[in-house]
Formats: structure tokens, C-alpha cells, sequence
């Protein structure tokens, strides 16, 4: 990323090349490979059995009807869709929604919430450093820093356990000064799959409070865990015990909508006025950048969400969803006895603990893509590729 100081760079012509995406470099790399058998465990997105990523039929229906009954595409304003965000606060906040000093409001996918959730931050305190645990999703870093924030990062996973750093993640934390922020992975951690458990959600919160941290929540998978409500635990944990909190909230995996950018931000402060100032700066930023978020998918969320018969179709879905994700989870599992850490994690990741040359040997010998860290979407695979999948991830872990 370019800063002021980066005098060199006056004209277009002088910019710095940047490093791309590994991972959409690994889809075009996979994309490329003429091997019929190929099997693509690096995109980020949920397979079905048959390998397919089907858009929900719920949605489709949803669908339907929004073209059926649309009668405007007239401007909706920063905030988006306001009874989208009304719509998706109980399911997010469970016992909190009624809380009136928390607000929210629909943005471009949780990418776009954790931007949003970001500059707020930084809008209030420039000097706020984010604990980082590490690995993370790859873009949380670069969103963290394009906001000029600064980043502390401590070791989250260990990798030949398939287990969280938790000692490691808790004394890091303790060292945060009132201000700095702790993102947390709400559920189904990404990349590791190693979630927290609740009695570590409790510990992270006493941490949290002691030292007058403000936890910003990435949730971006509620559902594909345990369940829609037990994947908010910590959500909710949180907002019992701290007055501010920010959680940044995405539908693009749980209603199967990724390219269609839908999720929603939310702001808890000590007061309603406050949090009605903060969503001010927050609305304010929202203008900036998007002016306001795309509307079809969120349009179709709240059609979902709206209509009961539609919403227990969508259970039922996502439910589906899930399941497939904790059945080849077990599968996997089962497989060998250094693959059983992946029966004890949630969501549709898990980092095998390869090499670089291992997994690069995974894709030359086996036409398996996976990130050169080990990440893989367990879900990834169709079922008829299991087997072939976990034969050649044995034979690459050696004797
Ligand atoms: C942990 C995490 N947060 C946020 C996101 C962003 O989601 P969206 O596609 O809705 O922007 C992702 C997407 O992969 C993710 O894994």
C-alpha cells in the first residue's frame, strides 16, 4: 500500500506493482488445470455433495418475487434496507435486540462491515491498535491497515495440534490499553476452523474488560457452526459485558448469495445518543465509499426473512448446509488419526499441517488446490472426491 511518504510514486506510471490475492491467484491456477479429476479445496465457497454451489432455493423464490413486486429502484439512502437490518437483528443479537443503544445497517457484504466497523475506530481514535490473531483471513490485515490503523499480532492456532494458542492469545490481549481493539472471529474460524470454546469465549471477555478493550466481532458464518443461535455465543457474551462493542455481519455464505454483497454492521455504545452520534460518522464514511450498498440480495434476504413460510425454508437450507460441513468433517476425521482435529472444529475450514513443497506436491501429483499455508474448505470437495482427497493428504503427512 502506497503512504505519503512513498514520494517516488507522483504518477500512475509510478506506482509499485502489489502483490496480488494468493487465493484468487490459486483459483486461476486450479481454473487452468486440464485434469478432469481436479479438486479445488481453495475457494472459499460451500460445495454440495454433487460439488455444486446452487443458489438456495429459497432465494430463487425470493427472487421471483422481488421481480414480480419490485415497483422502484429509486435511491434507499446510506444505511440501505432498513427493515433488512430490523429483520436480521434478532437473529444476530438474540437477547439483545432490544437494546436500543445498539444500531445497525445493511452494508456491501461483511468485507464492507469490517471496513465501516474500522473507520469508525479510526474516525474516533487514530492511536487504537487491533489485536490480531494469526493466520486470519487474509484480508483482515490490509482492511486494518487501509484505515491507518496498526496491527498487533499474536499467534492464534497451533498448527500440529489443530488447536487455539489460547494462553498465547489471552496474555496478548492483556497487553491492550483502554481503546485498542480485539477482532475476534465470531464462529467457524477462518482460515483454522479452531473456534473457541465457551468457557474461553469467557476468559477472552474477562481480558476484554479488564483491560477496556472494544471487541469487534466478525461473523461471517453464523449457522455453519452449531447453529444459529449457538453461533452467537460470543456475539452476545460480549455485548452483556462491554458498552462498546462493534460486530460486522455477513449473508453472503449463509444464504448462498456471495457475489451478490450482502451484510450488515452494528455499533453498541454506553448510550442511545452516543450510538445515534457514532452512526452519524458511520453513515458519514458509508456515503464515502459506497455511497450506499447494492440492494438485490439484501432486497431478498428480507423477502426471506420477512415471510415465515420462506424463512423455514431457508432453515431447513441452511440447516442442509451445515450438516454436509460436520458430515465430511467427520469423514475426514476418521480417515487418519492425525486428521481427527478437524471432527473437533466448525465451519468450512481446517489447515492441514503441510508444507509449502507438500501442498505444492498436492497439486502437481494429485491436481489438489489448496493454500500453500495448509488451508483447505473441507466442503470444498464433492463427496465422490473424499476418498481420493484424504488418500493423497496421507500419503503426503508421510509414515
Ligand atoms: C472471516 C471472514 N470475514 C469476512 C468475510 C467477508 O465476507 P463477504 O464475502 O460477505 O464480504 C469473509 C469471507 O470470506 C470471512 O471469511
Amino acid at each position: 500500500m502506497l503512504t505519503h511518504t512513498d514520494a517516488k510514486a507522483r504518477r500512475l506510471a509510478d506506482l509499485p506493482p502489489v502483490q496480488g490475492d494468493s487465493l484468487i491467484a490459486l483459483i486461476a491456477l486450479c481454473d487452468a488445470d486440464p485434469r478432469p479429476e481436479k479438486i479445488d479445496v481453495g475457494v472459499g465457497v460451500f460445495r454440495d455433495a454433487a460439488g455444486n454451489t446452487p443458489i438456495l432455493k429459497v432465494m430463487k423464490e425470493a427472487e421471483q418475487r422481488l421481480l414480480n413486486t419490485q415497483v422502484t429502484k429509486a435511491y434507499l439512502g446510506s444505511a440501505g434496507d432498513k427493515r433488512f437490518a430490523e429483520l436480521l437483528r434478532p437473529i444476530l443479537l438474540g437477547e439483545h435486540a432490544a437494546d436500543s443503544r445498539i444500531a445497525g445497517l445493511q452494508t456491501p457484504g461483511g468485507c464492507g462491515a469490517l471496513r465501516l466497523g474500522f473507520e469508525l475506530i479510526a474516525t474516533a481514535n487514530r492511536q487504537a491498535r487491533v489485536f490480531l490473531g494469526t493466520p486470519s483471513w487474509p484480508n483482515h490485515a490490509p482492511i486494518i491497515s487501509a484505515v491507518g490503523l496498526e496491527t498487533v499480532e499474536y499467534p492464534y492456532y497451533e498448527r500440529g495440534q489443530g488447536a487455539v494458542r489460547f494462553e498465547d492469545m489471552i496474555a496478548a490481549l492483556r497487553t491492550g490499553e483502554a481503546g485498542d481493539v480485539a477482532l475476534l472471529h465470531g464462529c467457524c474460524h477462518n482460515p483454522t476452523g479452531a473456534d473457541l470454546s465457551e468457557e474461553q469465549w469467557r476468559e477472552v471477555r474477562n481480558a476484554v474488560v479488564d483491560r477496556g478493550l472494544i471487541p469487534l466481532i466478525d461473523i461471517a458464518y453464523q449457522g455453519f457452526g452449531r447453529g444459529l443461535e449457538e453461533d452467537a455465543f460470543g456475539v452476545r457474551l460480549m455485548l452483556s459485558a462491554c458498552d462498546e462493542v462493534i460486530i460486522a455481519q455477513s449473508c453472503d455464505k449463509n444464504f448462498s448469495c456471495y457475489r451478490d454483497r450482502v451484510g450488515s454492521m452494528w455499533v453498541k455504545t454506553g448510550s442511545v445518543e452516543a450510538t445515534a452520534t457514532a452512526m452519524g460518522h458511520v453513515n458519514q464514511r458509508s456515503r464515502e465509499m459506497w455511497s450506499m450498498p447494492p440492494d438485490h440480495g439484501a432486497a431478498c434476504a428480507h423477502i426471506i426473512l420477512e415471510d415465515e413460510e420462506l424463512r423455514g425454508r431457508w432453515l431447513v437450507e441452511l440447516d442442509a448446509m451445515r450438516d454436509r460441513i460436520n458430515s465430511v468433517r467427520e469423514r475426514l476425521a476418521a480417515a487418519d488419526p492425525r486428521l481427527t482435529f478437524i471432527g473437533r472444529q466448525f465451519g468450512m475450514f481446517s489447515m492441514l499441517p503441510l508444507s509449502r513443497e507438500q501442498v505444492l506436491k498436492l497439486r502437481s501429483d494429485h491436481a489438489i488446490y489448496m493454500a500453500e499455508s495448509g488451508r483447505f474448505n473441507v466442503v470444498g470437495m464433492s463427496d465422490g472426491q473424499i476418498d481420493r482427497f484424504t488418500a493423497a493428504v496421507v500419503e503426503a503427512l508421510g509414515a
